[in-house]
């Protein structure tokens, strides 16, 4: 139980970890406390109520509208189409164990010491750490020469409401609903709440989403943050920014949210809530006192650009860390960080980590907005293709959106792009590897595409960016 570097927290930034540095050739473990169904689980929020689960309902509900609305275009119809939640849920939990064991199957390849229990920290000595890992009552000391932090997040809690998941829900709840709730209300319209309002409205809820913000998704492209906004209205998701919420009742079959929409007082009746009001990072029961682990003003574990904390050997990573909330961020500092403690000197690039949105359409994007690049006084030129033009899509069935790349007017380098569309969730790498190579918008307009293929919107919006696109 003494180990060259000890893991804690075994979700993408901690188990990705462990696996790099026991490749690097240290004497790793991981210790993870997330249980799921009664039973410990690795994978953290991200495999277990987080990414994949999400992930796995968006599909089924995706299939579910598409055979109740769009097939029939395609001439195939059902009468009556019905959807089994109990095995859609099944589902989603057998791809969740799957993936959980996966990992357990990788930490033997690798040789890293899986250990389960809620780790906290109870002393340095000689310049090691003492750790000790309480698994159900059954406790063990670990000896650790290196730390790497990986801790993650948990949802916000309004102070108005105590989460139950049996009426108000946090992302836990909203993925196990046993039935579809006719009337869905959810606090936050941030990715959490599209997404999950996107799986119930799909399948049947009247949702009705209440935001803070007085801008729609003020962290993406503007245009792009329209273009989803009307969709989402067309399919009946009802989305009121600019609301400042009161008092919440919570009744046995029915919840009521009070709230000001900025001129009156309203109330909404719901059978279920969702909030998904953001998420603060968990450094509960870690006991940072007692090594003098520092904090940010935020209440992230501080680290500097090198995901260095205030102690030497310690390094934090993920969800408890600043930066945004996503899995890849997350795995990407876990290799990092391995490798810089076997003396390494790896680059991390925060401007070209890819941002995806699985709503219907998707939304995808990296770099800088049309509004970050104006407030920072960068000249730039634009590039927008749509997909209306694009055969694959028409194909699909799946034509709206576009594709925009914004590009340094003087030097035409890459600067951001933006798409709405269908699968940009994958179509987003191709401008990512463009970024990372410092590519132009010219280097992209002089690559082919293959034909006919989504991607070929990309292509046109990188000619568009010097006035000379083909199909527009
Ligand atoms: P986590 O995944 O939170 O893992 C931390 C682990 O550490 C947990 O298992 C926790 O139990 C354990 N732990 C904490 N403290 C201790 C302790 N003291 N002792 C032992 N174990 C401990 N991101 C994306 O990039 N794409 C998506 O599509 C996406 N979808 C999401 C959907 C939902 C509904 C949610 C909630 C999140 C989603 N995210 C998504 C965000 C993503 O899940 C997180 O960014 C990611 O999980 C962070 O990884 P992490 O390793 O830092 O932390
Ligand atoms: P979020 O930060 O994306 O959105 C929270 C929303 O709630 C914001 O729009 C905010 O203005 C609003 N809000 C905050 N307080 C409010 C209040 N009192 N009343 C009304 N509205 C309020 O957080 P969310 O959706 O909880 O997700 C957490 C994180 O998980 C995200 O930041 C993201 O990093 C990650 N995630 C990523 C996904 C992806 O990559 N596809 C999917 C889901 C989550």
């Amino acid at each position: 139980m003494d180990f060259d570097i000890v893991v804690i927290g075994g979700g993408p930034g901690g188990y990705v970890a462990a696996i790099r540095a026991a490749q690097l050739g240290f004497k790793t473990a991981c210790i993870d406390g997330f249980v799921r169904d009664g039973r410990y689980s690795l994978g953290g929020t991200c495999l277990n109520v987080g990414c994949i689960p999400s992930k796995a309902l968006l599909q089924s509900s995706e299939n579910f509208a598409e055979l109740t609305h769009s097939f029939a275009d395609h001439g195939i119809t059902c009468d009556n189409p019905k959807i089994n939640i109990e095995k859609m849920l099944k589902r989603k939990d057998d791809i969740i164990s799957k993936n959980a064991n996966g990992i357990s199957f990788l930490f033997k390849k690798n040789k890293i010491t899986e250990i389960h229990g809620w780790a906290s920290f109870t002393a340095e000595e000689s310049g090691k750490y003492l750790i000790q890992v309480d698994d159900k009552g059954t406790k063990q000391n670990i000896i650790a020469a290196k730390v790497i932090i990986a801790t993650g997040s948990t949802p916000r809690e309004l102070q108005q409401v105590k989460i139950d998941n049996k009426n108000i829900l946090d992302n836990t709840g909203a993925l196990d609903l046993s039935s579809v709730p006719k009337d869905l209300c959810i606090i936050g319209a941030g990715v959490i709440g599209l997404e999950m309002g996107s799986v119930w409205s799909r399948l049947g809820s009247n949702v009705t989403i209440l935001e803070a913000a007085t801008q729609f998704l003020s962290t993406a492209d503007e245009q792009v943050a329209k273009e989803l906004h009307k969709h989402l209205l067309k399919q009946g998701i009802n989305i009121k920014t600019g609301v400042q919420i009161g008092d919440i009742n919570n009744k046995s079959d029915s919840v009521t949210v009070h709230y000001n929409d900025g001129k009156d007082k309203q109330e909404l009746h719901s059978d279920k809530l969702i909030v998904a009001v953001g998420r603060v990072p968990n450094i509960e029961g870690l006991n940072i006192e007692a090594i003098g682990l520092k904090l940010d003003e935020r209440g992230f574990i501080n680290v500097n650009d090198l995901n260095q904390t205030n102690l030497p050997n310690v390094w934090a990573i993920g969800d408890c860390v600043r930066g945004p909330m996503l899995a890849h961020k997350a795995s990407e500092e876990g290799v990092i960080v391995a490798e810089r403690i076997a003396g390494q000197q790896p680059h991390f690039d925060f401007n070209t980590i890819p941002w995806v949105i699985y709503t219907n359409p998707e939304i995808a994007w990296v770099g800088k907005t049309e509004k970050q690049l104006k407030d920072s006084g960068i000249a730039y030129k634009k590039g927008v293709a749509n997909f209306m033009a694009n055969g694959r899509a028409l194909g699909l069935g799946n034509s709206v959106g576009f594709v925009k790349i914004l590009s340094d007017e003087t030097t035409d380098r890459i600067l951001g792009v933006h798409m709405v569309g269908p699968f940009v969730s994958e179509l987003i790498t191709e401008a990512v590897v463009a970024m990372e190579f410092m590519a132009s918008s010219e280097d992209l307009a002089r690559i082919i595409h293959a034909h006919p293929s989504l991607s070929e919107v990309i292509h046109e919006a990188a000619l568009a960016c010097s006035d000379r696109q083909l199909h527009g």
